[in-house]
């Protein structure tokens, strides 16, 4: 379920004004590197005076709104996150300079050693508190699905490429989609991206099982049918084929619990 957007632009197809705002945190900006993503209009590595930064940005509208929700939320999972070193709004842009991390993305296809770091990052923040301007409820994905409300943090995007490996850590990146809702929402829909990197049904469900806050019962078997009518739904608006793959999968776990 990768995702990446072929029209993002580049270091120095950004306007002067923001380069200038950026150079004046950073020092020289001396080379850049594109990186992937899916939703900014850009993301990349800058290599600068001061040090590799990584820069994500978008031009005013949903995106750079979420940007700027993400700015918000990144302080309350320091240690989890890469930490937000400043934010530049100017000229119809924001951007968001991050901490570099040397990773690669996660794997999280059966046998991967990557998972348990994934456990061992989302159980760090499961703990966190709900951050006050965190308002957005999980269910709204979910055809407003009363059992996945709640008061806990939760990432919602946790696809592969949200997350960073290092050696013997993963990071937790992304967090422009910060919801709240019922913490056991959270492995539920790992549980799903297991599934959509190759797992089974009973091995991805194992896997979230080892979540404390894993509820297995109803309002699971709920979420699971809300799942597979909201990609059912995604697929029919834009048939891609990556979206089509996934409204057969979650149809798949959906028809395992009738
Ligand atoms: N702090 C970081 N350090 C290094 N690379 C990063 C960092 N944050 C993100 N990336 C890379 O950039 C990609 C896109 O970043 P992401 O925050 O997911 O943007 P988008 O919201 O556009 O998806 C990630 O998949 C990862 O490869
Ligand atoms: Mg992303």
């Amino acid at each position: 379920m990768t995702r990446t957007r072929t029209d993002r632009i580049t270091w120095a197809d950004l306007p002067g004004a923001v380069r200038d705002q950026i150079q004046d945190r950073t020092g020289r900006v001396r080379g850049s590197r594109p990186a992937g993503g899916d939703r900014s209009d850009i993301t990349a590595t800058l290599d600068t005076e001061t040090g590799p930064v990584f820069i994500k940005g978008a031009r005013e509208g949903i995106f750079a709104r979420s940007l700027r929700h993400e700015a918000r939320v990144t302080p309350h999972v320091a240690g989890i996150a890469p930490g937000l070193l400043w934010q530049v709004q100017t000229d119809g842009w924001t951007v968001l300079g991050l901490e570099h991390i040397a990773g690669r993305h996660a794997d999280y296809s059966p046998g991967s050693p990557d998972l348990d770091l994934l456990r061992a990052a989302v159980l760090q923040f499961q703990d966190v508190p709900l951050p006050a301007h965190v308002t957005q409820g999980v269910e709204r994905h979910y055809g407003g699905l009363d059992a996945l409300a709640g008061d806990s943090l939760l990432h919602t995007d946790l696809h592969p490429d949200n997350v960073l490996i290092t050696p013997g850590r993963a990071y937790i990146i992304d967090w422009a989609w910060a919801c709240k809702g019922a913490a056991w929402a959270e492995p539920a829909m790992l549980a799903f991206r297991l599934m959509a990197a190759g797992h089974d049904i009973a091995s991805a469900e194992a896997w979230g099982r080892s979540f404390p806050t894993w509820q297995d019962g109803e309002p699971l078997t709920a979420f699971i049918h809300a799942n597979a009518d909201s990609w059912r739904q995604a697929a029919r608006r834009d048939p891609q084929p990556w979206k089509l793959r996934a409204a057969d999968l979650a149809r798949q776990w959906a028809a395992h619990h009738e």
